[in-house]
């Protein structure tokens, strides 16, 4: 891959909105990137097209994999021909990688791999599948691997999340999409401390700092653990270790006012206190007609209204993540 980084700067944009990328060590780099969120309509699938279209255009190779299984429609959002080559054949004998099942698109080096749109029951894939599928996924000869989750909390769903790189949550300045939202992130924080426990053996632990709740006042996960590092250090260490790598980013969509923008501000805030984890907030999209005249158009909105105030936004948010992976991946390879 050419310097994505550099790259990223080049793009047509203001070179100053997408903030300070620097540095070469996103080079080589295969990442996969999943966006979910609480429910349909939230702005997965917009962020997922214009994300991808941003690396891709910077110079990375870039494969988009509908997940949304059940309503995929990433397809449509690109003007990708429906083909009878998706996300179904992946665990048929003569599909030997996922690429063969990658269809090009109007974009140079992005590609996408359709979602299931028949009975298959990918919905609910046993582990093992599950398994095959994310190791199929990180086989693929690209640079970013860009998942759209379906809507909800499935297993599933929080499985790729969780196993994602960078796991990224959009929600809706409104009620019942906040509501959904901390549904998604409550599950995904139970699920993940599971697959810690499961992997440190810590369930008699949590289970017996649980039955003093009332002596040692736990209200919340973030007391729960904070318990656990006083009474178990070493496990209690290493959960928090693991889920401090947990760190979603969250996208508010459809912003209309400077109130609205405060909502991730809000929830950043909720997490820490109760779950006791980080949650970077990359900023909001504001509410823009375009946005559905290129779906209408079946066009992305980055090709269709590049001079949509959304573009530079998400050019932004994309240098900053990769950016900060960047250095993230120097930082462990230098061992700090
Ligand atoms: N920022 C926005 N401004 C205007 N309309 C939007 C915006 N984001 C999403 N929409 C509208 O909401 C619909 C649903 O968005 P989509 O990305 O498909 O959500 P999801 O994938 O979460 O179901 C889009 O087709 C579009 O009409
Ligand atoms: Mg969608």
């Amino acid at each position: 891959m050419e310097n994505t980084t550099e790259n990223l700067n080049k793009l047509e944009a203001d070179e100053s909105l997408l903030g300070k990328t620097q540095g070469s060590a996103s080079q080589g780099l295969k990442q996969i990137w999943a966006v979910g969120g609480g429910k349909g309509g939230v702005g997965k699938t917009l962020v997922t097209a214009n994300f991808a279209i941003t690396l891709a255009k910077a110079g990375a190779r870039v494969v988009l994999v509908d997940l949304d299984l059940g309503g995929a429609n990433l397809h449509t959002c690109l003007g990708v021909e429906a083909s009878d080559k998706t996300l179904t054949d992946v665990f048929s004998p003569n599909i030997k990688s996922l690429q063969e099942l990658a269809l090009p698109t109007i974009v140079p080096n992005l590609s996408l791999i359709s979602g299931a749109q028949d009975a298959m029951n990918v919905a609910n894939l046993p582990h093992a599948q599950k398994q095959k599928l994310l190791n199929k996924l990180r086989q693929l000869p690209a640079d970013y691997i860009l998942l759209d989750l379906g809507a909800g909390t499935s297993f599933n769903t929080l499985d790729f999340f969780l196993a994602a790189d960078v796991g990224i949550l959009t929600v809706l300045p409104e009620p019942t999409s906040i509501e959904n939202a901390y549904r998604f992130i409550k599950s995904a924080f139970y699920r993940k401390l599971k697959n810690i426990e499961y992997l440190y053996d810590a369930r008699s632990l949590i289970d017996s700092t649980m039955n003093r709740k009332n002596e040692l006042k736990i209200k919340s996960p973030a007391d729960l653990i904070r318990n656990l590092e006083t009474l178990y250090p070493e496990v209690g260490m290493k959960i928090r270790n693991s889920l401090n790598d947990f760190e979603m980013k969250l996208v508010v969509n459809q912003t209309r006012t400077e109130i609205d923008s405060e909502v991730g501000f809000g929830v950043r805030n909720v997490c820490k206190k109760y779950f006791g984890f980080n949650i970077d907030y990359l900023g909001c999209l504001e509410y823009d007609s375009a946005v559905w005249q290129s779906v209408r158009r079946k066009r992305p909105l980055i090709l269709e209204f590049p001079a949509s105030p959304l573009v530079p936004t998400i050019q932004k948010m994309v240098g900053h993540i990769v950016s900060e992976q960047a250095e993230k991946i120097k930082r462990s390879q230098l061992g700090l």
